[in-house]
């Protein structure tokens, strides 16, 4: 099929950089929490994992957020061409990714606050603006554990779609992306 798609048929370069540093920093999130069990509790080892996942969680918000924007204030490319249930659930998986980036690193931030505890976020800390509350912020980490579950499977099914399109329906999408 069509291997150069025309410049209206990709994302902008912007919005093409901010997809993958969104996808480096989701990597470094998941990576950095799930290392942290090598290393025992209260060591400086286990520390530095947990301020990394803060920090790469928190880029995740801030890149997420200035794609939302950029995306919302630019031009995006007509959908992939494709039959109709293709299309909505592509879609979709889009939208949900698109809430879940933002959702968790609100929840991870609510709920290290709602334990009473500060948030180091590249040095800047942020403290308790409100009382602890540990029975709420128990709940909130449990639903970003589960939501973490999500971001496997999301991320999982939307990368499997990419592959499918760029090498059985050779249609090329990765340059709407690269
Ligand atoms: C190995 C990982 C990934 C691959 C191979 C991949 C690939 C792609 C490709 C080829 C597209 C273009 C599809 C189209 O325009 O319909 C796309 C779009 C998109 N990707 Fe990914 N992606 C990956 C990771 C991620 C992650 C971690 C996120 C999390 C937010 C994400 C969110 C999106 C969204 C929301 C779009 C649609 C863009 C929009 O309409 O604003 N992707 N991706
Ligand atoms: C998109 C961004 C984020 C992703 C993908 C993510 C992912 C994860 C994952 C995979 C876990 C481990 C879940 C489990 O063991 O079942 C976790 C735990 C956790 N996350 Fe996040 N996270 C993000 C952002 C944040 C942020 C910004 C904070 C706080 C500043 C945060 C705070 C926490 C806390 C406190 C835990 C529990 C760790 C423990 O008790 O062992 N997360 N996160």
């Amino acid at each position: 099929m069509n291997s150069s798609l025309a410049s209206d048929q990709r994302y902008n370069a912007v919005l093409r950089t901010l997809h993958w540093l969104v996808l480096l920093a989701v990597v470094l999130a998941v990576l950095t929490i799930q290392l942290q069990d090598i290393y025992a509790k209260g060591t400086p080892g286990r520390l530095f994992l947990r301020a990394s996942h803060y920090a790469a969680g928190f880029s995740v918000l801030v890149l997420m957020t200035l794609r939302l924007l950029t995306r919302a204030l630019s031009h995006a490319p007509a959908p992939v061409p494709g039959a109709r249930w293709m299309q909505t659930s592509a879609r979709l998986t889009h939208l949900a990714l698109y809430g879940l980036m933002i959702a968790m690193p609100i929840l991870g931030i609510a709920s290290v606050l709602l334990a009473g505890k500060p948030v180091d976020l590249y040095g800047f800390v942020l403290v308790p603006p409100f009382g602890a509350d540990a029975v709420l912020s128990r709940s909130l980490k449990n639903i970003h554990e589960t939501g973490a579950t999500f971001v496997y499977i999301l991320v999982g099914l939307h990368a499997a779609a990419a592959l499918w399109h760029q090498f059985v329906l050779k249609d090329n999408i990765f340059r709407r992306v690269l």
